[in-house]
């Protein structure tokens, strides 16, 4: 592919652009979650297959009361945050919790997605009617720097749901060392890690037989149609996903059936595709204990504390700075 790139593209149309033209092709997960593929997740996440979700549940209902106890501070009240908080069902096993004894604490989901936010306050609203909530829509870290805590209380940072497995190992210490820089050294950073378990529990997951994370995947050639006017053809692509084991990683691509060539006329380009030919989609990081103290070494953290699901290989990780 040749030509030069047109100046005033989204980003979303620059990292296409980008992604098609790598060899081998790819495309961002982070783009999966239009109101379709927020619904698609939805039903990923209620599959038999698909357990991280029920792990971490799992967690949190049958350790409520030692993970509230470790959220506390000395120093007095304490505020919640959640990046990627989506629906905030699990959080909400810890906010009752919170609640019954009293506690002083203030929540504040942030979400890419205005929906999600508007839909999580007003179920929040109804369940806890006396909570302090304040929810945020934008970028995590925009949003954590416009907050201007003022260091008073403490703040506790939850990123759940293993969302630290779509991150390259290089990004993810990126992200936690930029969360870092926003936290003093009494704030506390608490984080799902699905760990590495019988490679084909986690192949199950991400191939479900129902078809729905392959349609979760498909559905960013469909986002792209409407809103990159793109041309994929659906049909000609089938949705692959692999486990390797010595890796760690679960990887998802969307394989062209046949040889094709993809207009998208935002780009004002046309990407040629070879019979069997690979768009890489997504990257799940599953880890082992190492791996996890590792990240937080480099990241600038210790873990202060772990709870661990021993039947689904699932952790939840309280980190302090250092
Ligand atoms: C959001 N994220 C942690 C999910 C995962 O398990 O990697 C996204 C997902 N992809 C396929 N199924 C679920």
């Amino acid at each position: 592919m040749q030509g030069s790139r047109t100046p005033d593209l989204s980003q979303f149309a620059e990292d296409v652009l980008h992604g098609l033209s790598s060899m081998p092709k790819q495309l961002s997960s982070r783009y999966f979650y239009d109101d379709e593929g927020s619904r698609l997740f939805q039903q990923i996440m209620e599959l038999p297959e698909y357990y991280p979700t029920r792990a971490e549940f799992k967690i949190f209902r049958e350790q409520k009361d030692a993970i509230c106890d470790v959220f506390l501070s000395d120093r007095g009240g304490i505020d919640i945050i959640e990046l990627g908080a989506g629906d905030g069902a699990k959080t909400s096993v810890l906010i009752e919790h919170f609640l019954r004894v009293g506690s002083d604490i203030t929540y504040l989901p942030i979400d890419i997605s205005q929906e999600a936010n508007d839909a999580l306050e007003k179920r929040f609203h109804r369940n806890f009617p006396t909570l302090r909530i304040s929810p945020h829509t934008g970028d995590y870290f925009k949003v954590l720097e416009d907050l201007n805590s003022d260091g008073s209380r403490r703040k506790v940072i939850l990123f759940l749901g293993s969302n630290i497995g779509n991150f390259q190992q290089n990004s993810a210490v990126d992200f936690f060392r930029r969360l870092r820089r926003v936290m003093t050294d009494d704030d506390r950073l608490f984080i799902g890690f699905d760990m590495q378990k019988d490679p084909r529990v986690i192949v199950a997951a991400y191939d479900d037989p129902q078809g729905v994370t392959a349609a979760f995947n498909l559905n960013l050639l469909t986002r792209i149609n409407r809103e990159l006017g793109g041309d994929f053809d659906l049909t000609k692509f089938s949705h692959y996903a692999q486990y390797r084991p010595v890796e760690c990683a679960a990887r998802s691509f969307l394989i062209s059936r046949e040889k094709q060539t993809v207009h998208i006329s935002a780009l004002g380009r046309s990407f040629d595709f070879e019979q069997w030919e690979a768009i890489f989609m997504e990257i799940s990081q599953k880890y082992t204990q190492p791996m996890i103290e590792e990240l937080a070494e480099k990241s600038g953290f210790e873990i202060e504390t772990e709870f661990v699901n021993e039947d689904d290989f699932y952790v939840n990780s309280l980190w302090r700075p250092v």
